[in-house]
């Protein structure tokens, strides 16, 4: 064989070589990409994601009290068959307000009562998708009875997987809430923990769409991967998109055990694995998910130096955590003091009169040691039920809630007396 017929050799092997590496890459992208198409379909939204992601149509303001909502599609998110997603369309068929990602709705239902009859509750839900002008999505984990209790399951969450269908009508209170992604070009790491992914999933997708530069890392806690929901879509819109860093956290499975793709990692969530995996960056923190991780990683990530400015979190119930420093997040109101000392709450229509002490926790918790019936439904200042007359005194709030409660009321769940109260009640 003469030398220029070995060139040819080599350089015909290195084309072959080239063909098959591009014709590889390109069915990764196409397979990616199909992936994406059938999970947007499935979900019932233009199939086209990358391009368009969030709908460019009219806003409208946001409407105050209730508006009826149809259900236009209901999908089963996960394995484990306890997520469920509903997406919404108004019945009056007018453009939605645009709302910030990570926002929730709030919601009325007439459900059956134990007693007979039926009875008024509200829960709120956070939006899980992008703002889109014609339609919302949410996301409910059925909630189960605790264990060995003789205690109902959750009445909302099992009344919307067990008897909200296709055209459902329900009554939605206009988005609201504080914690929400700026739209800045900032670095975020969004932490969610089980169910606690649903506003992240609004951030990510809102991100990818009118952000596709900003750099964001998703780190998604579960116990194993038939919890997860939404997995094939991150892991899509991850393959795709560089700046978008996945990470889902399996708790419970076993050292060992194949994992299911090159996104899932053993163990939880915890501040190790942020310190080892992320670089030395300006990052907003957004965290959502259940109390002992709330509990663990808000101060663990200001022992790591990241300021209160930069570490949002919100809990789907009663607040808990308490941050380190009494700092507020800029713009919010400082908190009023809360008594220190023994004060006396007047239940006016109740007829009761007791001293509160600073250990009875909120007017809610204190009105219902007395045996006095509030009426509530997020117990996190979220959705307005608790919400009761001052005839006299002041109340205070560690810090501002979301519902704005009108003038002359307090939300009993978040507040304490600041000075001796008469309320309605
Ligand atoms: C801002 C915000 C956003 C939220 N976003 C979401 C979301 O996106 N997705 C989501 O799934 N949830 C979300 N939630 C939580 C949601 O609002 C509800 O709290 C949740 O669905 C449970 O409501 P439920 O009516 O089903 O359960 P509830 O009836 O309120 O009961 C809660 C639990 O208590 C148990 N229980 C019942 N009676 C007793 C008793 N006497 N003693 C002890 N335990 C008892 C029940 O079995 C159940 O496990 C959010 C909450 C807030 C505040
Ligand atoms: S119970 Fe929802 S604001 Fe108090």
């Amino acid at each position: 064989m003469t030398s220029l017929h070995l060139l040819l050799w080599i350089v015909g092997a290195i084309l072959l070589q080239l063909a098959i590496y591009m014709t590889i890459g390109f069915w990764r992208h196409w397979q990616t990409y199909e992936a994406l198409r059938t999970t947007v379909i499935d979900a019932g939204l233009p199939g086209k994601l990358n391009d368009d992601p969030v709908d460019s149509g009219p806003v409208a303001a946001a409407w105050a009290g209730w508006r009826a909502f149809k259900v236009t599609h209901k999908v089963m998110e996960n394995a484990s068959q306890d997520i469920c997603s509903f997406h919404l369309a108004p019945q009056d068929g007018q453009p939605l307000p645009a709302f910030m990602p990570g926002q929730y709705l709030t919601f009325r239902l007439a459900i059956a009562s134990l007693q007979g009859g039926t009875e008024s509750i509200t829960r709120c839900y956070s939006l899980s998708d992008g703002p889109r002008s014609n339609g919302y999505r949410i996301s409910i984990k059925r909630a189960p009875a605790p264990p060995n209790s003789a205690h109902p399951p959750g009445r909302s969450s099992n009344f919307f997987h067990d008897l909200v269908h296709l055209d459902s009508l329900l009554q939605v209170r206009a988005p609201a809430g504080h914690f929400h992604i700026d739209h800045s070009d900032a670095p975020v790491v969004l932490l969610g923990g089980g169910i606690g992914i649903t506003p992240m999933l609004s951030m990510v997708n809102w991100c990818i769409a009118e952000r596709p530069e900003r750099e964001v890392w998703l780190f998604y806690g579960a116990r194993h991967d038939q919890e997860l929901m939404a997995h094939a879509h991150l892991e899509a819109l991850a393959d795709l998109h560089s700046n978008f860093h996945l990470y889902f956290c399996l708790s419970d499975t076993d050292k060992g055990t194949a994992l299911g793709s090159k996104y899932q990692h053993q163990g939880r969530v915890d501040i190790d694995l942020l310190r080892r995996l992320l670089p030395l960056k300006p990052y907003h923190f957004y965290l959502c998910g259940p109390t002992p991780m709330l509990a663990s990683l808000v101060p663990a990530l200001e022992d790591w130096g990241v300021p209160d400015a930069r570490i949002h979190f919100e809990a789907f119930g009663p607040a808990c955590v308490k941050r380190k420093s009494a700092a507020l997040a800029p713009g919010a109101a400082a908190p009023a003091p809360s008594a220190d000392t023994a004060v006396m709450v007047t239940f006016a229509k109740s007829g009761r009169q007791e001293a509160w002490q600073p250990g009875s926790g909120n007017l809610l918790a204190f009105a219902e040691t007395l045996g006095i019936a509030v009426d509530s439904g997020c117990r996190a200042g979220s959705c307005g039920s608790c919400q009761t007359s001052i005839r006299h005194g002041e109340v205070s709030y560690a810090q501002a809630p979301d519902f704005d409660p009108d003038p002359g009321n307090c939300l009993m769940c978040v507040c304490t007396p600041k000075t001796p109260l008469t309320l309605e009640l």
